[in-house]
């Protein structure tokens, strides 16, 4: 399933014509929500886990201790920005999006916002109209997962670098939707 998302994504990207442009800058967004869509979670936000750092998937972020909502100021992929930024809601930032090999490729935030370079060439995330997508040295990835936690119903966001599975994760797809 992972793959075939990846294959669409690389399909539409080479079906790309000039409405590319406007459409991918359209898909700029701010405050918006990010969330996954997959086996065990339809469209449930992705939430910050206050004591790791770290981003989790749960269909109510409120509900949970240790876990709060956040905000994403997140470019398209036709700007040069590849920083995504997180916001809590009561307005103070919390850092930008990261994969951190550490700690088995989880996806969290760090507080410091920089610009990495892989082979001199930025990377980062950004939206692909409106699904999030990792620019890795120009090489267009949407490899998240969805990995299970000791809680029912809380998964943790990782990034996977191939399509292996440990049981009760799935792939997921991320998606950014601007509050209104
Ligand atoms: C994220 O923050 C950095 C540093 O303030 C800024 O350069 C970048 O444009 C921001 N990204 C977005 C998508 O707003
Ligand atoms: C905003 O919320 C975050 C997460 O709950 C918290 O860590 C931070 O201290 C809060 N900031 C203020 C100014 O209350
Ligand atoms: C985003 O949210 C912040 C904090 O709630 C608010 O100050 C700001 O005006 C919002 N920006 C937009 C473009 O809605
Ligand atoms: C960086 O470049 C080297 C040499 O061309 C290549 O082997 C390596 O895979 C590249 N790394 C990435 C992350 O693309
Ligand atoms: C980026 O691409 C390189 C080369 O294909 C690969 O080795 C590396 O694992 C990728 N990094 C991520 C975070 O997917
Ligand atoms: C789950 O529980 C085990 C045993 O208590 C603990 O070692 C492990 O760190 C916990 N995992 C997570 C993700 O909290
Ligand atoms: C989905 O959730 C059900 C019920 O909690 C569980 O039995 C199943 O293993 C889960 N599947 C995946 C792919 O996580």
């Amino acid at each position: 399933m992972q793959i075939i998302a990846l294959l669409l994504t690389f399909l539409r990207l080479g079906h790309a014509s000039a409405s590319l442009h406007q459409q991918a800058k359209r898909g700029a967004e701010t405050n918006a929500t990010i969330y996954a869509y997959g086996a065990n979670a339809s469209s449930w936000p992705i939430a910050y886990g206050v004591n790791d750092g770290l981003l989790y998937i749960t269909e109510d972020p409120t509900a949970n201790d240790g876990i709060v909502p956040i905000e994403w100021d997140l470019a398209s992929i036709t700007g040069e920005c590849w920083i995504a930024n997180a916001t809590f809601v009561n307005g103070t930032k919390a850092g930008s999006m990261y994969i951190k090999p550490e700690q088995n490729y989880a996806v969290g935030i760090l507080p410091q916002t920089r610009v990495a370079y892989l082979n001199g060439t930025v990377s980062g995330f950004a939206l692909f109209a409106t699904q999030l997508v990792y620019n890795n040295n120009t090489l267009l990835e949407a490899q998240f997962w969805a990995k299970s936690t000791n809680t029912t119903g809380i998964y943790g966001l990782m990034w996977t670098l191939d399509d292996s599975s440990p049981n009760g994760d799935f792939p997921v797809v991320v998606k950014a939707s601007e509050d209104s």
